[in-house]
């Protein structure tokens, strides 16, 4: 993010989710249409990761108010701490606090900057949040504040396909002014602390989800054109170069 400081970003972002800023219903109907199959695919591995990590463990969740979803019907964690920048945004959590087997807490934190003692958490995860970061200063702190062995997850949007990166200029509104899908650069980065695993979704499931949505109409999600675009990812997303080409991604790891 060459020319801002991270202070003007923070405000802006602070600004954008306080007040609701950001125009993202216009793709609604087709994204739910044409990830239909890569959504339950996605909850399938993270449900796997989250099992085998989350059970018993101090969290951190950056860029917070997700966390039930995380963990609801799969894991008894011991505390979750969340924070996010965006007062109004941490709330939308908070309000799902009701009696909990585990401990909770919220912060009002930049995530870029975090203020915990070293090794204190056994996993550091979150949705949608590296993208709104400076990707290097924040894995630091993470790789800090992570327990020797602890680990990360992210569900992220990627930006390396040409054509994501032309909706993404002509739809400036869905998007934060300094927000920046991952890049190759940026696992890079991480791979430096990390290990660093990974499952990639949505290529050719935008192509055939629009073609199917057209076709057969809204919510008639298990039709064969739509089937066929998920199957079609699952197999290319094997292939080590083609990920470039994908819309989103899971990133797990172990602090090295
Ligand atoms: C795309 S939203 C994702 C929200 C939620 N994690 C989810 O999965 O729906 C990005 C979130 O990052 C938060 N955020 C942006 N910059 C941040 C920062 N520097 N520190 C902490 N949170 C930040 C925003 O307030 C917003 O809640």
């Amino acid at each position: 993010m060459p020319g801002k400081s991270l202070d003007t970003i923070n405000k802006t972002e602070r600004e954008y989710w306080d007040e609701n800023k950001l125009e993202r219903s216009s793709i609604k109907r087709l994204r739910r249409h044409a990830f239909h199959f890569s959504y339950k695919r996605q909850e399938k591995i993270l449900n796997k990761i989250i099992r085998k990590t989350f059970e018993g463990k101090e969290l951190l969740e950056l860029g917070s108010h997700e966390w039930l979803s995380w963990v609801k019907g799969r894991v008894k964690p011991k505390k979750i701490t969340c924070i996010n920048i965006s007062q109004v945004e941490l709330d939308k959590g908070i309000k799902n606090v009701k009696e909990l087997p585990f401990e909770i807490e919220f912060h009002l934190m930049d995530a870029n900057e975090l203020i915990f003692e070293d090794e204190s958490f056994d996993v550091v995860y979150g949705g949608a949040i590296l993208h709104h970061l400076d990707i290097e200063k924040t894995m630091n702190h993470v790789y800090r504040v992570l327990k020797p062995g602890g680990f990360i997850l992210f569900l992220e949007p990627m930006n390396i396909n040409p054509i994501y990166k032309i909706y993404r200029k002509m739809n400036p509104k869905e998007r934060t002014p300094d927000e920046h899908a991952l890049v190759g650069t940026d696992f890079k980065i991480i791979k430096k602390k990390f290990t660093f695993s990974h499952e990639f979704f949505d290529f050719m499931s935008v192509f055939f989800g629009f073609i199917s949505l057209k076709i057969f109409g809204d919510k008639k999600y298990g039709n064969i054109i739509n089937r066929f675009g998920f199957a079609l990812d699952v197999v290319i997303s094997k292939i080590p170069f083609l990920y470039v080409l994908f819309a989103r991604v899971i990133i797990y790891g172990q602090k090295r």
